[in-house]
């Protein structure tokens, strides 16, 4: 336990662990030290000097060695004669810190007018005006007037594009390098920094396009100024004139919490309108952080495209129809199909919705199926993440596996958090077939071919364990390496495991080898049942892990039970759009969706769902925490959300289902579902107190509404957990095999992998994200592809399972050779490792 250290600040008393900052034990008291260059989430650097306090420090008698003392027996102090910086000073014994004296007042004015002397003062029509820390401060510890004047103030240029997302105003800015450190020590994104000299240091981007990182919105965030907007809000609206709405994001598994700010907006026709989305601040989450795919990547809600009412085939063609009719129809169907009901869900539904399918389904005795390519999720509910489990807490006595995941395409908040654990010690182990950016942050770089991801997991066990079954040949030679060996030592041997498994190059079947490999791993070493120990899943949608918890599951031969089903519901998934040859559908079909996808267009009836913006409920994430979010704007009227709607099917069955009420459905959940017992609505929006202070009240951390008043979520106990036994149990090796070959066995295999920006259906509506979304590519081996004489941007047909896609060829020298590289929903139908033809059609670069 740290060292704890008394010293008083502005005559309060504080005792707080040594090491603590001067302005950070001031925050512990309630004292405000204005800071604008120092950021608690960053490495203090001292630039700006607003911080300026007095500092008084016990005087030791040289001849004792003893702190010396006044007559009254008191500590004899001395202030030192300069001001200093509380936001580089750490605390001392006995220090005394005075924050309020006229030297301090006085150093801050001089550093306000300093600031002042050449920023543009243009706060009616910045963005940041009315949340803006140098205007806050300015207001608190400025001077009354300003000795220079307007003319010889320097006139910098105010719009400049630092690529497509983020402005810069070069006028507004304070040089306080937040930004330029946010996006170095943060985001491992060196992408900007400073330029020039003297007053004419100024912030430009060194990457094509420009500000290439996927956290760049933060920097708008901690920016004290307005010199950093988002091309998305810039100009768009005053702060005053918001509401906000807490919410979770859909993107990703990891759940980050958001704020959507909304107004109601004239150009939208007097409508309720989502503004911006912002991060809430929830330390064990995503802390104060999100990427830009979660900032800018929620417009789908509100695309034109979306479904607004129930349609039914009427002699051939969608018709809209009332909700009565549609339903009336449905409900029919379902109980003619009855036990043939097949009820097909995507991980974008909320527990609600997932609840109630399960419940109707069950009803009429049909099955359920989860749409999606990954497995494991019943092993994360018995040997997941532990209660408690926190990566911001974690170093050197934690070893942390990454396999068959690309972090940062995959789950990016993790991404950052694992790299930071890595930072202060914790053992970063990396077991990938190609490099990937977490390689640059790991302790331990391990490759396996293509295929044999689960093989590759077992051959650490070997290291530790003879209870395993023979490994194939590939995973027999990894197992022989010392440096697997060694690494295998090593995990096992740590305080703390986690082992986070991803879907790089995996299919449904060989995901779930993997799964059950990483979860013997972890119960062969011990790390199981105790926080931050524990297997985590990047799934492939924000709720997977929910839908789950709820009791879907993928299902192998998906094609063979859509054809053989009566009556197919298909919630949130769009299997015929993802793959062609999943378009056959059973004699009844019912999509339930926002948009008239590829599945929706072969439907007898389309029901329109709710947007996640318009209603409340609650998603899992994948470190199994159960989050609410609330509605932001208002429903449409006569719109219902996905539970609702199911329901309504229910009790027109005759069945006893909750069609009005989330936080109803969620009670059921706490009943039926026994991870859920003890949870409500009202548990879920508890909040506790979060270190840092950011946001609130006196909005110098941050200007933005990071504030959480509205849950931090509840983190579920795995079964080990909760006291429930756990046994080993292996995939036989002939299902881990490598798919790995020479073009001369077998020709070409594409193997699938997932990348943050896709062109789903969720992210294509967000037009300012359009120049990052990659055209449908393939990337392959230089050596691979003078062999097939391709050059790098030629244009050929890939052809996977008998459909033919037209893509673009990257060259990239981190891939083993045999491998096509196909990333998911980039318009090429890729579920698992699959064989593969290439006809070039254009071989030259356009
Ligand atoms: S742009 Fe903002 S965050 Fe970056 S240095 Fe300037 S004032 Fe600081
Ligand atoms: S990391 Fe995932 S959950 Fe967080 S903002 Fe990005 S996409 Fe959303
Ligand atoms: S020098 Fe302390 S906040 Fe900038």
């Amino acid at each position: 336990m740290a060292k704890m250290v008394n010293l008083t600040i502005d005559g309060k008393p504080v005792t707080v662990p040594e090491g603590t900052l001067v302005v950070n034990a001031a925050k512990r008291v309630g004292v405000d030290i204005p800071v604008f260059c120092y950021h608690p989430k960053m490495e203090p650097v001292g630039m700006c000097r607003m911080c300026l306090v007095e500092i008084g420090r016990p005087v030791i008698d040289r001849a004792t060695g003893q702190a010396a003392l006044e007559a009254d027996g008191a500590l004899k102090i001395q202030v030192g004669p300069k001001l200093e910086t509380a936001c580089t000073t750490p605390v001392s014994e006995g220090m005394v810190v005075l924050g309020s004296t006229e030297k301090a007042k006085l150093g801050r004015e001089d550093i306000l007018e300093f600031l002042l002397t050449s920023h543009p003062l243009d706060c009616p029509i910045c963005d940041k005006g009315g949340e803006c820390p140098l205007q806050n401060l300015t207001m608190g510890f400025g001077p009354g007037e300003s000795r220079y004047l307007y003319d010889e103030k320097m006139h910098l240029a105010k719009h400049v594009p630092l690529g497509e997302l983020i402005y810069l105003d070069r006028e507004r800015c304070i040089q306080c390098g937040r930004c330029v450190r946010f996006q170095e020590q943060v985001a491992d994104d060196p992408v900007i920094g400073f330029f020039q000299r003297g007053r004419s240091w100024q912030i430009v981007t060194f990457s094509e396009p420009g500000f290439d990182s996927y956290f760049s919105g933060n920097t708008t965030d901690i920016c004290p100024v307005g010199a950093l907007t988002t091309t998305d809000f810039r100009f768009g609206a005053r702060p005053w004139e918001l509401n906000s709405a807490a919410s979770v994001c859909t993107h990703c598994p990891v759940g980050c919490n958001l704020t959507f700010n909304v107004r109601r907006e004239a150009a939208a026709g007097g409508k309720w309108v989502v503004k911006r989305a912002m991060p809430r601040q929830n330390e064990w989450v995503n802390e104060i952080w999100i990427c830009d795919k979660g900032r800018f990547g929620h417009h789908y809600t509100e695309s034109m495209e979306r479904v607004t009412e129930p349609l039914m085939r009427k002699n051939g063609e969608l018709t809209p129809v009332t909700w009565d009719e549609a339903l009336g129809y449905v409900t029919e169907c379902f109980q003619a199909a009855s036990d043939g009901l097949l009820t097909l869900a995507g991980g974008r539904l909320s527990n609600e919705d997932l609840f109630n399918l399960r419940q109707l389904t069950a009803g009429l005795g049909g099955e359920t199926a989860l749409y999606t390519s990954m497995a494991g999720g019943d092993l994360t509910a018995q040997v997941g993440l532990g209660q408690g489990t926190n990566f911001s807490e974690m170093g050197p006595e934690t070893a942390i596996l990454v396999v068959a995941c690309d972090l940062e395409e995959e789950a990016p908040i993790w991404w950052l958090r694992v790299k930071q654990a890595a930072a202060r010690g914790a053992r970063l182990i990396v077991l990938n077939p190609r490099p990937t950016k977490t390689d640059r942050s790991a302790t331990d770089v391990l490759r396996y071919p293509y295929g044999s991801e689960a093989a590759a997991v077992l051959a650490l066990l070997n290291a530790l364990s003879t209870k395993r079954p023979d490994l194939p040949e590939t995973g027999q030679a990894l197992a022989r390496d010392p440096v697997f060996q060694s690494v295998a030592k090593a995990f096992a041997a740590a305080q703390n495991g986690v082992v986070i498994f991803g879907s790089e190059g995996t299919s449904l079947e060989s995901s779930q080898a993997l799964a059950q490999a990483c979860a013997n791993l972890l119960i062969v070493t011990d790390h199981v049942g105790r926080a931050n120990n524990g297997l985590l899943g990047v799934w492939q949608r924000a709720n997977d892990q929910g839908a789950w918890d709820m009791g879907f599951r993928p299902i192998p031969n998906l094609k063979e039970s859509m054809k053989s089903a009566s009556a197919l519901y298909i919630v949130a998934a769009d299997p015929a759009g993802d793959d062609p040859s999943l378009a056959e559908a059973a004699d009844f079909l019912v999509v339930q969706d926002l948009f008239l996808t590829g599945t929706a267009k072969l439907a007898d009836v389309v029901l329109p769902v709710q947007a996640f913006t318009e209603r409340e409920g609650s998603f899992t994430s994948g470190e199994r925490r159960v989050q609410r979010f609330y509605p932001a704007i208002p429903e449409s009227p006569g719109s219902f959300a996905d539970f609702s709607i199911t329901a309504q099917i229910g009790q027109r069955l005759g069945m006893n289902m909750e069609s009005r009420n989330a936080a109803s459905v969620m009670a059921q959940i706490a009943l039926q579902v026994p991870d859920y017992a003890g949870l409500s609505y009202t548990k879920l929006a508890e909040v506790v107190e979060q270190w840092p202070i950011v946001g609130r009240e006196d909005l110098y951390y941050g200007g933005t509404s990071y504030e959480n008043r509205q849950g931090i979520g509840v983190q579920l106990a795995p079964a080990v957990q909760r006291g429930a036994s756990v046994s080993l149990s292996w995939i036989q090796p002939a299902q881990v095999g490598s798919v790995q070959a020479t073009p001369a066995q077998t020709g070409l295999i594409a193997v699938p992998v997932t990348r943050l920006y896709d062109r789903g259906q969720m992210l294509l509506p967000s037009k300012i994200l359009h120049l990052r979304l990659p055209e449908p590519y393939v990337a392959l081996n230089p050596a691979e592809a003078g062999r097939l004489k391709i050059e790098d941007g030629a244009t050929v047909e890939v052809t996977v399972t008998g459909v033919v896609v037209r893509v673009t060829v990257r060259l990239d020298e981190g891939l083993p050779e045999g491998i096509v590289l196909t990333p998911r929903s980039l318009g090429i139908p890729i579920t698992g490792p699959t064989p593969v033809s290439l006809k070039v059609v254009d071989r030259v670069v356009a």
